[in-house]
């Protein structure tokens, strides 16, 4: 391995800001439990996840197809933070619409970026009103493009470009498991198909295992057993069901995590090793963390998608948290997921 290794972006930029994005580092695990897992840190993006990738990417890709002075995108996490970043440096009007429960930290980075933010009521994802309808009408203007992350097959194609071929670059050819977190699966489907195939020019194999939550159907529908309610407050794992940007066929085998475990991974892992990172983050290296203890020979990246700074108020909150578990799943957040997940299944 050789973690320092450097990777060329497919989307080379002089922006000095947008130059940041990618070339994570990859690092050892912090830990003492194992010495055979590293961490691949999409933390290190301007915003502070991989999503950033996704949106230099998709907006390189649409303006080398068109003009546009408006981009319009319907989310309540990380990639709308990301987008308006993005919009932010390359001079493009940002309107996101989000519902009224998107959490405070996570409208904070949209706003900072300069974007309009569209807090939209919490009704049926039928209704005119609703967020992503919202988006929708406003995508019809003249001059605005709209991201689409759940349908836009650019959004694992950018991964399948960069972040994985990034990943071999410093893991290739020892690596033999990749572990992340699956939401619009992006990043996952994305990066498994290109160590894939990095991995069989090199003669050798690269076992991927997509993580999902425990009350999430992205499993369900990878093995055809049968669905279950969704509800995690896990903020960008899982989903009701299997998107476009979901590519199974690069997939081995997905594991399950339930919400205690993603928030008591996360929060261990700051407290014990010096690490904050989100509570997908926490499912990862839960998984990741049990493949490198079953096999000592196994060299396991398991990806970082986010910090652990925006759930400061949720992960790292004792009030919050025990409420959490008290009431079972639900927090605002929550509910923010479970809105954008129901526009996703329209
Ligand atoms: C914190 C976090 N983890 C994991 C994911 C899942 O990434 P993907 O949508 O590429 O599957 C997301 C996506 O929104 C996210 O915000």
């Amino acid at each position: 391995m050789d973690l320092t290794a450097a990777f060329p972006s497919p989307f080379p930029t002089d922006d000095p800001v947008l130059g940041l994005i990618g070339n994570t580092p990859m690092i050892p695990y912090p830990g003492t439990e194992v010495d055979n897992l590293f961490c691949k840190l999409e933390t290190e993006n301007p915003t502070r996840s991989m999503k950033d990738r996704v949106a230099l990417g998709i907006l390189s890709e649409a303006l080398a197809d068109g003009d546009y002075d408006r981009v319009v995108e319907a989310s309540s996490g990380n990639t709308a933070g990301a987008v308006a970043l993005v919009c932010n440096r390359m001079g493009i009007d940002c309107t996101v619409t989000c519902p009224a429960t998107t959490s405070g930290q996570k409208i904070g980075y949209m706003r900072a970026y300069g974007a309009t933010v569209r807090l939209c009521p919490a009704v049926d994802a039928d209704h005119p009103d609703h967020y992503r309808a919202t988006a929708r009408r406003l995508a019809e203007e003249d001059g605005t493009f709209m991201i689409d992350q759940y349908r836009n097959l650019s959004n694992p194609g950018v991964h399948y470009r960069w972040t994985g071929r990034e990943m071999w670059s410093q893991a290739g050819p020892d690596m033999t498991h990749l572990v992340c977190a699956m939401g619009t699966g992006g990043i996952m489907s994305g990066s498994a198909r290109a160590v894939k195939e990095q991995a069989a020019e090199a003669g050798t194999t690269v076992t991927t295992v997509g993580v999902d939550a425990t009350h999430s159907n992205i499993s369900t529908a990878f093995y055809g057993t049968d669905p279950v309610p969704y509800d995690t407050a896990v903020e960008g794992l899982g989903k009701g069901h299997e998107l476009p940007t979901m590519w199974f066929d690069d997939i081995d085998t997905m594991r399950d995590v339930d919400d205690d475990r993603a928030f008591d991974t996360a929060r261990r892992s700051a407290e014990e090793h010096g690490f904050l990172i989100g509570p997908s983050a926490g499912a990862a290296l839960a998984v990741g963390l049990d493949i490198a203890q079953d096999d000592p020979d196994a060299r396991v990246v398991v990806v970082i998608c986010d910090g652990g700074e925006q759930y400061f108020d949720t992960l790292f909150a004792p009030e919050t948290d025990a409420a959490r578990r008290e009431n079972g799943q639900a927090t605002n957040s929550v509910s923010a997921d479970a809105d954008e997940e129901a526009a996703a299944a329209e």
